[in-house]
Parts: C-alpha cells; sequence; structure tokens
C-alpha cells in the first residue's frame, strides 16, 4: 500500500502514543519507510528503543545532542509525508503558536512535505474552544486532520477525543495522498441493498442482502475521485462518506425510478443491488388477519432495473451488473452480460464459501463484453471492490 513512500511519524505525550508502535508496525508492513521523531513527554508513554527498533532507523528526540544538532531540516526534506500521531493538546497549541522549543516542532516547521495530524485528548480539552481554533489554525495553514473518535478515553470516561485507530489512520493517508484519483470528475450510480415489496402496512417479500458490497463499492469509487449516487435498499449497513450522496428506496419500482432518473447523466452505472423479481399484485391497506387455511398471493414480475439501463445505455457509459447463482454459474452470467446489454458481469456463486450475502468477503468471477474471464479468490469485501473498480476503470479508458 505505502511501497517506497518515507513517512516521518512525530509522536507527543499521549496515552494514545502506545498506539504509534503498532503505526509504525503497519506502514513498515505495508512498504513505507519510517522514521520517528518524539517530544520529550512522548517518552514518559513509549520508549524510542521500541521505535527505532520497529522503524529500523534512529529515533530523533533532541535537537541537541553532547555538543551537535540535529538537522531537522533535512529530516521534514526526507518524508514525503509527515503525520504526527499522537497530536496532544500541548503540541496542538504549541503548532498553532509557532512554537520551536523541540526537535517534533522544529521538523514540523521546517516540513516541505504534506502534514497529517491525528489528535487525542479528552473529551472535555477536545471540545475546548481553544483547541477547535488551534485545530482550525493547522487546517489553515494546509495540515489534514484525521478526526479523532468517539469512545474510552485515558480518564475512564467515555466520549470524543479518542486517537483514530492505527488502521483508521493508514486508510485516511491511503485516501488522501497515495491513493489513484482515477475517478477524479466521474459520475457514478451503484445500486446496493434488497429490496422489500409490501403485501400489507407490516409485511414484506425481501431477501437476506445486506448491502454491504454495494456499499463497499461506493466507497472504493468515491475514494478514486467520482461523485457517487447510492441507491439504497433496506439494507443492514450505510455509509457516510464524502463523495457519497445516499439515497433510500423500498421497492424494486422505487429502485427504478431513481436510477431511471439519474442513469443519463452518470458515466458509470453498478447494479449490485438484489431487487425482488416479483412483487404482490396487491397491497392490502389494513394487516392481513388470519383467517382461511391457505393464503395465495399474486405476483407480478418487477421491472428490470439492469436491462431497462442497458437499453438505454450511450456511447461510453459503463454499466455492471451482478449473477448471485446457485447453478450453471458461468452459462447465466454470460447470458445476463449479453442479454442486459452489461459491459461488466460480476458473478458470485451461492456455492463458494465466504461469498453472497451477509458475509464480510465474497468470491467473484469477473466476465467482460470483450471476453475476458477473471477469477479471483476470495478476499474481503473492501478487497473485492477495489477489483471490480480496477476493472471498471480499465474498460472506462479503453
Ligand atoms: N436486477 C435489476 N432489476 C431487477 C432484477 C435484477 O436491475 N428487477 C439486476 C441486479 O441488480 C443484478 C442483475 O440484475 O445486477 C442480475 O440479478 P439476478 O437476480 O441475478 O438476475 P435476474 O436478471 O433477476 O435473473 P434470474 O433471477 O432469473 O437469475
Amino acid at each position: 500500500m505505502f511501497q517506497g513512500k518515507k513517512i516521518l511519524l512525530g509522536i507527543s505525550g499521549s496515552i494514545a502514543a502506545y498506539k504509534s508502535i503498532l503505526l509504525v508496525r503497519l506502514l513498515i508492513k505495508s512498504g513505507a519507510a519510517v522514521k520517528v521523531v518524539m517530544t520529550p513527554a512522548a517518552q514518559d508513554f513509549v520508549t524510542p528503543l521500541t521505535l527505532s527498533t520497529l522503524s529500523r532507523n534512529p529515533v530523533l528526540t533532541e535537537l541537541f545532542t553532547e555538543g551537535s544538532w540535529s538537522n531537522h531540516v533535512m529530516l521534514g526534506r526526507w518524508a514525503d509525508l509527515m503525520l504526527i500521531a499522537p497530536l496532544s493538546c500541548n503540541t496542538l497549541a504549541k503548532m498553532a503558536g509557532g512554537h520551536c522549543d523541540n526537535m517534533l516542532l522544529a521538523t514540523w516547521l521546517s516540513a516541505t512535505c504534506p502534514v497529517v495530524v491525528a489528535p487525542a485528548m479528552d473529551e472535555d480539552m477536545w471540545h475546548h474552544p481553544s483547541t477547535r481554533a488551534n485545530l482550525q489554525k493547522l487546517e489553515s495553514y494546509g495540515n489534514l486532520v484525521v478526526p479523532a473518535e468517539n469512545g474510552e478515553l485515558a480518564s475512564g470516561l467515555y466520549g470524543d477525543g479518542r486517537m483514530a485507530e492505527p488502521e483508521t489512520i493508514l486508510q485516511f493517508l491511503q485516501d488522501h495522498f497515495f491513493l489513484k484519483k482515477d475517478l477524479e470528475g466521474k459520475q457514478v450510480l451503484v445500486t446496493a441493498g434488497p429490496t422489500h415489496e409490501p403485501l400489507d402496512p407490516v409485511r414484506f417479500i425481501g431477501n437476506h442482502s445486506s448491502g454491504k458490497m454495494g456499499v463497499a463499492i461506493a466507497e472504493e469509487l468515491a475514494a478514486r475521485g467520482a461523485m457517487v449516487k447510492l441507491v439504497m435498499g433496506p439494507g443492514s449497513v450505510t455509509t457516510a462518506r464524502p463523495g457519497i450522496t445516499v439515497q433510500q428506496v423500498q421497492t424494486a419500482l422505487e429502485m427504478y425510478e431513481a436510477c431511471m432518473a439519474a442513469f443519463p447523466k452518470v458515466d458509470i452505472a453498478v447494479m449490485s443491488a438484489a431487487v425482488a423479481d416479483y412483487t404482490p399484485t396487491t397491497r392490502a391497506t389494513e394487516k392481513i388477519k388470519k383467517t382461511a387455511d391457505t393464503f395465495t398471493i399474486e405476483l407480478a414480475k418487477t421491472r428490470d432495473i439492469l436491462q431497462s439501463l442497458g437499453n438505454q445505455k450511450h456511447n461510453g457509459q459503463v454499466l455492471v451488473g451482478f449473477a448471485l447463482e446457485t447453478t450453471n454459474e458461468r452459462d447465466y452470467a454470460l447470458n445476463k452480460l449479453k442479454s442486459k446489454h452489461a459491459d461488466l458481469i460480476v458473478l458470485n456463486s451461492l456455492n463458494d464459501e465466504g461469498a453472497g450475502f451477509g458475509h464480510d468477503t465474497n468470491k467473484i468471477t469477473i466476465f467482460e463484453k470483450d471476453g475476458n474471464e477473471i477469477a479471483y479468490p476470495r478476499k474481503p469485501k473492501q478487497q473485492v471492490a477495489k477489483d471490480i473498480v480496477d476493472r471498471i476503470v480499465n474498460m472506462l479508458y479503453a
């Protein structure tokens, strides 16, 4: 993920400094070169020895050592990115005021690379107007702030101000600096989740789709610069990620109408929703009472959204469909590719372990209109989303 990137990690004095150890490990594991600079207070929480061992580089703590001067300017120039995590309230205030009384501050002041900070403090400090003002000042200098999270705090209280988890910080770095923005300016429509077809005010016909795969695709598209409209059935997940506008729908008809309205303006459409194929022909206005021994429901076919979009697709638009099958998977997928005028069909077979509804993993095969057929191993849905978006991008710019 960070292969060949040079990351300078600044650690200031906060109990969250223990998470910096994990941060260094994750950065090194993902291919980055890491150097660490610490404030004097940070050394009360974690030792330079631990961090130099993990980062495989000496850790800088002092501006002057035994009559010699540490070159903070070159350190700032060495880095592709400086990350200060945790950023304590005290170091934040010093940065906002331009103070320079330790090695971390001197390095930050002379860094020419982008800077990201991950604050960590107790809730009352986090919400204090001076902290708000100091963070705003840092942002006005161009520094990016990884939002602090809500959770258990060093005080034993529960609230805002907890430093983001190392994995979240890494994701933030990747999204902001190291991810190709290859979909900048592109408009995308994504459907996700199940649909619910009402029988009466309390019952519906639905399916087990959670919406996880569609949400993961929408998030990957947004991370790569696209503006995403996510038409979402009543699944168990959602997203608040910037770049994604969520429109909640219930029924196949509502999803159809939302998609038909959005489709003419988009460059890409990904139909990952598990849309009901049939809907009750009548919807009782009152709850259906248990009277007869048998009960028959008449169903009518819903409109096929993918098919409708395929029929009106214009040049340059990339249309992606899904096929969830239990038998003759390959034949059905190829048939859907052709008959629905899709550019790409993502097949997942319910016969594969860890694939399909509800799981956090998926195992897919992609069929493309020019005959490519790519089978992937089982992966987390976020990774699967990357694979799908890679193929979409490839097709968009082919
Ligand atoms: N789809 C759709 N509108 C529908 C039904 C399905 O847009 N009313 C889309 C799904 O979002 C998916 C693709 O069509 O991208 C395939 O869905 P699937 O249920 O596997 O196939 P169907 O076309 O419904 O065919 P069948 O159920 O016979 O396999």
